[in-house]
């Protein structure tokens, strides 16, 4: 189906040539300050037609306010969102009226539904994603607003030109890398065309996507997401683990291949004792309050699917994309033997226009565990507080949790009192 989310629950529609795409989203909680300019700015940076290294069709994507708020505030009722599609060209894609694109999803839809839309990818179109960049642009404003949460994404590599992930073998992650998931900003991200906050790499993923689009080929890449400021304790703990659920989100992204969070697959290849992350004394980054904290975050701020206070990331990849002009043999529908140059205006790299899409999701996830992690917490204030707990339920130590143990505080807890009045 069309939908994602629980709490925080993402409907979508549209298609690639329709009239409008969008959405409506359920569970926004009333009282958010929010107008349409709120929600363009991450819709212009997903916007296609941004830069030579981008499809050339150009939308400029005005999102327009359906329902839901009154005099610029939420009413905690469905918001329902919708953008024009105004740069149609049906006709630039007659050809794959006969020929299913390889790698892309006209052959797939057809085996489904038993039609496909006339031109454009249907719902496969990166169109597609608009409604979800609208949901999650407004779960990013609550989110900061009630948390200081922010989440940046940037592109990590293209085709073979990668940041420098690890600069010694004996590096799980190395600084450079570290360095940036810990400190960038949207600014930096948004100084490159390639939306690769590191200058030089910026320069030759740039080179090698023009080489790319002048050969009339396309290249795959990677983005890579970090989550700042989330509590602990947000995620469930079987199916609905965090790392899950952003996969689950990061993986229903057209063109997306894998997903790896924190030290991810690289991780895999060290023993133990240099993969852990210990714990030390600290303080709660957004309360100040003494709290442990790890020393090295390899699990990507997620352990148990629960997350534990520090950063969330991950890095998702992208293959190159499906429709390219260079000749290609293929079958036509009909088994006939061919050769396919689809026309059409299309990304030679997707990863720079897929940045405010990862980011969006992310919100998507974390607004939908928030909620649901309120609600218990809330729930369980409203039980008379909890007397004669065995020592073992009782933490030792000075630490603070984010925890449902308190009757009476819903927030973080002393943990050494647990169980007393
Ligand atoms: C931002 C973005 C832009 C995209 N642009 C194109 C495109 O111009 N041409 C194309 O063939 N696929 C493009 N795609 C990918 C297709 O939407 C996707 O490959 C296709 O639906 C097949 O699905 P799959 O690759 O997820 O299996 C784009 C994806 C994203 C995220």
């Amino acid at each position: 189906m069309s939908s994602f989310g629980q709490n925080y629950r993402v409907h979508t529609y549209g298609e690639s040539h329709c009239k409008s795409v969008g959405c409506i989203v359920d569970g926004v909680p009333p009282g958010l300050r929010l107008t349409e300019e709120d929600i363009q700015v991450q819709l212009s940076r997903r916007r296609p037609g941004q830069s030579d290294i981008t499809t050339a069709r150009s939308e400029f994507d005005t999102v327009h306010l359906q329902s839901g708020t009154e005099h610029g505030v939420t009413l905690g009722t469905p918001i329902g969102l919708l953008v024009q599609n105004k740069d149609q060209r049906p006709h630039d894609y007659a050809e794959t009226d006969l020929y299913p694109r390889p790698s892309h999803a006209d052959y797939t839809y057809l085996a489904k539904y038993g039609l496909k839309a006339s031109s454009g990818g249907g719902r496969a179109s990166a169109r597609e994603t608009i409604g979800r960049v609208a949901a999650g642009a407004i779960a990013e404003k609550y989110l900061k607003q009630a948390y200081g949460i922010e989440i940046v994404a940037f592109v990590a590599s293209v085709g073979k030109i990668a940041l420098p992930f690890a600069e010694e073998e004996d590096e799980v992650l190395g600084k450079e890398y570290m360095n940036l998931v810990n400190t960038v900003t949207r600014e930096q991200v948004d100084k490159e065309i390639t939306r690769c906050p590191h200058k030089e790499t910026s320069k030759k993923m740039e080179e090698t996507i023009r080489a790319a689009k002048a050969k009339d080929d396309s290249l795959g890449g990677s983005v890579t997401c970090v989550i700042r400021n989330a509590p602990s304790g947000l995620g469930e703990p079987a199916f609905d683990k965090l790392e899950a659920v952003l996969a689950h989100a990061m993986l229903s992204i057209p063109s997306t291949k894998s997903f790896e969070i924190g030290s991810g697959i690289r991780g895999t290849t060290f023993p133990g004792s240099i993969h852990n992350d210990p714990f030390i004394e600290g303080k709660d980054p957004r309360t100040g309050q003494d709290t442990l904290r790890t020393s090295t975050n390899w699990s990507g701020g997620i352990q148990g699917g629960i997350t534990n206070g520090e950063d969330i990331y991950f890095r998702i990849g992208f293959k190159p994309p499906a429709t390219i002009a260079q000749e290609q043999p293929t079958a036509r529908y009909d088994g006939s033997a061919g050769v396919l140059a689809a026309k059409g205006r299309h990304d030679p790299c997707v990863v720079p226009r897929a940045v405010p899409i990862v980011e969006t999701m992310a919100a998507i996830v974390i607004m939908d565990m928030v909620l649901q992690q309120n609600a218990r917490k809330q729930a369980a204030s409203l039980l008379p507080p909890l007397t004669h707990l065995p020592p073992t339920m009782v933490l030792p130590g000075k630490s603070t949790v984010q925890a449902v143990v308190n009757g009476k505080d819903v927030g973080a807890v002393q943990s050494q009192k647990v169980g007393e009045e």
